[in-house]
């Protein structure tokens, strides 16, 4: 069997790497926009450094293989906003040519990369994959787009597709000195070195975070279902306020930092939390779980800060 992965030296796609060392060749696509080389380091697998705007390369990327793991984009809702016809150009177009040129070299199934920012700012919670969506920003409306194209492949039986909507995702490799930085690892990067902490707003925004295991065995697993077709959510379907995330980080580090409290950010959702019934109906149940995908985490952060 022979993988493709495409934002393979990002945060999640390497653990995509990871999970099929010994069970797959894996081929990478990426052409290091916000991934790094070194998140691969120790994994087999053949290199392409390209755009996924690149015909020629994707063309070769896609070649023998059975799967395709579609992770490459702007994944930024901030910088979206910023350069919205570059998320347009990277995100819509960059999965078009994906699309196309998997479709022609007869891949066996896609599964895209999307996310629970399609649900916007809509309040009601859980979210479940039948609300109408809400996308705010470029970022989302692109991943809407995506979903819509790899239906629409699917639909006209080009090329076998399923998408998957995640919530809040962390774990090791995911960077915390990004300029766009997600809370899990910023925070565990302050902690360790006992530096203030800040928390945007009271703390009791709620957030359904899963451990990139389970996100790297969410694909793995709706790629070699037949049945998983369309789309998901993939979260735990459970709660956390950002105030205890950051107090339970706090303890598991043994930080000394304070908490400090900044304006809130304009466009934060202040719940969200995903129905996760639908893939559970499929058979898929994750195996990891926050508690312990945190403590992972924080050993991972711990390990690089003292290498
Ligand atoms: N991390 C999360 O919480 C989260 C939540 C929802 C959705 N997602 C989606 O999951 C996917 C992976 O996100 P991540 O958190 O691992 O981010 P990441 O930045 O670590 O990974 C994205 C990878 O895509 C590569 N890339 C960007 N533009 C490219 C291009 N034009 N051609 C080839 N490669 C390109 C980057 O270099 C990087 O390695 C993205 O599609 C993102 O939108 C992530």
């Amino acid at each position: 069997m022979k993988v493709l992965v495409t934002g393979g030296a990002g945060f999640i796609g390497s653990h995509i790497v990871e999970h099929f060392q010994g069970r797959a060749e894996v081929r990478v696509l990426d052409n290091l926009r916000s991934g790094f080389k070194h998140n691969l380091a120790g994994f087999e697998h053949e290199f392409i450094e390209a755009s996924i705007l690149d015909r020629e390369a994707v063309r070769r990327a896609v070649e023998g293989v059975d799967y395709i793991f579609h992770l490459a984009a702007m994944i930024s809702v901030p910088e979206s906003m910023a350069k919205p016809i570059e998320c347009n150009e990277l995100n819509t177009n960059g999965t078009l040519v994906v699309l196309e040129e998997a479709a022609k070299a007869g891949v066996k199934k896609l599964v895209l990369s999307s996310s629970a920012a399609i649900y916007g700012d809509n309040p009601v919670v859980p979210k479940v994959e039948t609300m109408f969506p809400e996308p705010k920003s470029p970022y989302a409306i692109t991943k809407l787009d995506g979903e819509y194209y790899c239906r629409m492949f699917a639909a006209e039986g080009k090329l076998q597709t399923a998408c998957l909507r995640y919530f809040n995702v962390f774990g090791p490799r995911q960077d915390p000195k990004s300029q766009y930085a997600a809370a899990v690892p910023i925070f565990i990067h302050r902690a360790l070195k006992h530096e203030p902490i800040t928390i945007y707003g009271d703390g009791e925004q709620t957030r359904d975070f899963i451990y990139v295991k389970d996100i790297a065995a969410a694909n793995v697993y709706a790629a070699t279902q037949p049945a998983v077709a369309g789309v998901y959510n993939v979260a735990y379907g459970a709660k956390i306020t950002i105030k205890e995330l950051c107090q339970t980080i706090c303890r598991l580090t043994g930080s000394r930092s304070e908490i400090k409290h900044g304006p809130e950010r304009a466009g934060d959702v202040k719940h969200s939390m995903a129905a996760v019934d639908r893939l559970r109906a499929t058979g898929f149940q994750p195996q990891g779980s926050l508690a312990e995908g945190l403590k992972t985490t924080v050993e991972f952060f711990r390990n690089k800060a003292g290498a």
